[in-house]
């Protein structure tokens, strides 16, 4: 087993193949073109270096290529003639953290006999024992990957049992950790056989054509049906038929769904980048999300998701959130507005902190689990480890297909669509109101919060779709800072109260698509060291929403400005004096304080984008990152 604290060095041997993109294609269309189309959209899970095997001729011919999907492109445009008889195929795309990404590492593996290819996502934890135990059978590894074991492994059972689906059914029995895999064997025509544990893959069904893909994008434009595959379940797709079994090789009962998504979803309408469109989409994720849920601010907001009865939603002590990354910041304002309202302690910590140390969670404590993708390994874990020790699992996710939302006792779907940009935007936004809506019914049942400031704050949410509109429909201000700033080396954001989250947000979307290196602090903080780096060529974006603490940030950015460092100011205020003070000042529609996050971060969100965008960075695929990260 790999344990936490080996996993750095398992990464630095190049061992991990974190997140990456499966597809499985079997029936009469162009099988490279569904491959390659489906790999397209799934790159935003990883893009290193890509590959495909094909049954042509009645022969496997695999065929791979490093960087860029359109490399593999390029190559199978050459092969033109070798692969149009094919009709039925497997590809995948690579995302390895360290270690060169090389033809010889990319999938799809082989068996030594190169009639078996395997595709895969995941990690064999025990990959070293296996790879000694084929070595010592004869078999000889053409790469350092775990998942050519898997190759071999099958390729032996197959020898043994002449039965594809019972060889692979057998040889996962072997594998410890976690695995989408695919597999094709030249003896076995029009044939695929997928299967996963712990890693995501659903079976598209078609009519005389059927799919696996480890996510809906790469399936989407070709059926809206689909089966989701339980763990250590095994799947036979032929053109006109799907068979499971399950572990004990039994068949089971197919559960077909039908998938949420629209394939316009997946174009980006106009906009030069899926974050672009992804950010104007704002307004109406929050208008989807309030609808049948909040219609007048005098009515209470109905969230039946929530699955706890009043009373022991009335005797919760405390309430536990976990989540990483952009999802961790979400939480943050969450904390603030539910302790705010609620009355109830909020403790919010990063999932990948959580699960190694001892936690204390029960029967009394609410666990939320905030994911944009719901397939995030630490979150993953976390939420496991707590809903072990008997407490509530509520899951907010923009994927209620996920992981993690199977194993939610209560789910709150934000409904965002589907987000592509690697830079998480949208789902942010929806994770904010999915926070909202909870803290409002919580102080609806509870009693919790002045009558009156709830009626405020509904109001405000109501009212915010059209807000942000008019900021979205008048960027140029936004876009010249970002040009003026754009040769920074550094960046720091500064904010107070709710917004400290959104100081947070803002210099993680600046760091992760611009590669500029930002950091958000509170604001009272700066004194206590930060100060000492200012000086004339760091900007300091002092977030200044009014309320309760817009003076105290007002002094805070007056100790920067004595310090000569380069004055950004987001605001509501129309207080003309800081001109004086600010060498750029963001305006934003006035909000009332506890809904500014959601306004604040939109500015934010624009202003990391246009300074990417003019630096010619891969914005929507950034270098290094994947959409979702499912291994811990
Ligand atoms: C940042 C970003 C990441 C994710 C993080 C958690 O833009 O996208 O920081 O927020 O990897 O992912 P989810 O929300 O899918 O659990």
């Amino acid at each position: 087993m790999v344990k936490y604290w080996e996993i750095e060095t398992e990464i630095e041997k190049g061992y991990l193949y974190i997140m990456c993109g499966i597809v499985g294609y079997v029936g009469e269309k162009n099988v490279a073109e569904v491959l390659t189309k489906g790999l397209s959209s799934l790159e935003y899970r990883g893009y290193d270096s890509s590959g495909v095997a094909l049954l042509a001729d009645g022969k496997t011919k695999v065929y791979k290529a490093e960087g860029k999907l359109q490399n593999l492109k390029d190559l199978l445009a050459t092969k033109e003639s070798e692969i149009k008889t094919a009709n039925v195929g497997i590809g995948h795309i690579r995302w390895a953290t360290h270690g060169v990404p090389s033809i010889k590492n990319a999938h799809p593996h082989t068996c030594n006999c190169g009639k078996l290819a395997v595709v895969h996502n995941g990690i064999i934890e025990n990959f070293k024992e296996l790879r000694a135990k084929l070595e010592a059978k004869g078999c000889v590894f053409q790469s350092e990957t775990d998942t050519e074991t898997v190759a071999h492994l099958v390729a032996q059972k197959y020898n043994e049992v002449k039965d594809l689906k019972e060889a692979v059914r057998l040889a996962t029995k072997e594998l410890e950790g976690a695995y989408a895999l695919c597999i094709i064997h030249q003896d076995v025509p029009n044939t695929i056989i997928a299967t996963r544990r712990n890693a995501p893959l659903l079976i598209g069904v078609g009519e005389g054509e059927n799919f696996a893909a480890s996510d809906v994008p790469a399936i989407i434009e070709y059926t809206k049906k689909a089966i989701y595959l339980d763990d250590n379940q095994v799947a036979i797709l032929k053109a006109d038929s799907i068979q499971i079994f399950d572990a004990d090789n039994n068949e089971v009962k197919q559960k077909v769904e039908l998938l949420p998504w629209e394939p316009i979803a997946l174009s980006k309408m106009g906009y030069k980048h899926f974050m672009l469109k992804e950010i104007h989409e704002q307004p109406d994720v929050i208008r989807n999300f309030l609808s049948g849920k909040l219609h007048s601010a005098t009515e209470p907001i109905k969230l039946d998701e929530v699955k706890l009865d009043k009373l022991k939603l009335k005797n919760l002590n405390r309430i536990q959130v976990v989540a990483c990354g952009t999802s961790l910041h979400a939480a943050l304002v969450g904390k603030y507005i539910i302790e705010e309202l609620c009355e109830i302690p909020v403790d919010v910590e990063a999932s990948s902190e959580y699960i190694y140390r001892k936690t204390v969670t029960d029967e009394h404590t609410l666990v939320i689990g905030v994911s944009q993708s719901g397939e995030t390994a630490d979150t993953l874990t976390a939420v496991k480890q707590s809903k072990a020790r008997g407490s509530h699992i509520l899951i907010i996710t923009n994927r209620p297909d996920s992981a993690m939302a199977r194993e939610a006792d209560s789910l709150v779907p934000v409904n965002a669509g589907i987000e592509v940009s690697v830079a998480a935007t949208k789902s942010y936004v929806a994770q904010l109101m999915a926070f909202y809506a909870l803290a409002l019914h919580l102080a609806e049942i509870k009693e919790s919060a002045d009558k009156d400031e709830i009626q405020t704050i509904k109001n405000e949410l109501l009212l915010l779709p059209q807000k942000i509109e008019l900021l979205l429909s008048k960027t140029d201000k936004i876009q010249k800072c970002a040009r003026m700033y754009s040769s920074s080396k550094n960046f720091i954001f500064i904010a107070r109260g709710i917004n400290y989250a959104t100081a947070l947000e803002g210099a993680l979307k600046l760091k992760e698509i611009s590669y500029i290196n930002a950091t958000g602090y509170p604001a009272g903080e700066l004194k206590h060291g930060p100060i000492a780096m200012l000086d004339e060529t760091l900007p300091v974006l002092s977030i200044m929403m009014s309320g309760k603490v817009y003076e105290k940030i007002l002094s805070n950015a007056q100790e920067s400005k004595a310090r000569n460092a380069r004055m950004i100011a987001l605001t509501d205020s129309t207080d003309e004096k800081l001109d004086e003070l600010f060498d750029y000042v963001l305006n934003v529609p006035h909000v009332h304080e506890l809904i500014s996050p959601i306004m604040a971060i939109v500015p934010l969100q624009l202003l990391a984008y246009h300074i990417a965008e003019f630096l010619g960075k891969d914005v929507d695929q950034p270098r290094n990152l994947a959409k979702s990260v499912t291994v811990e």
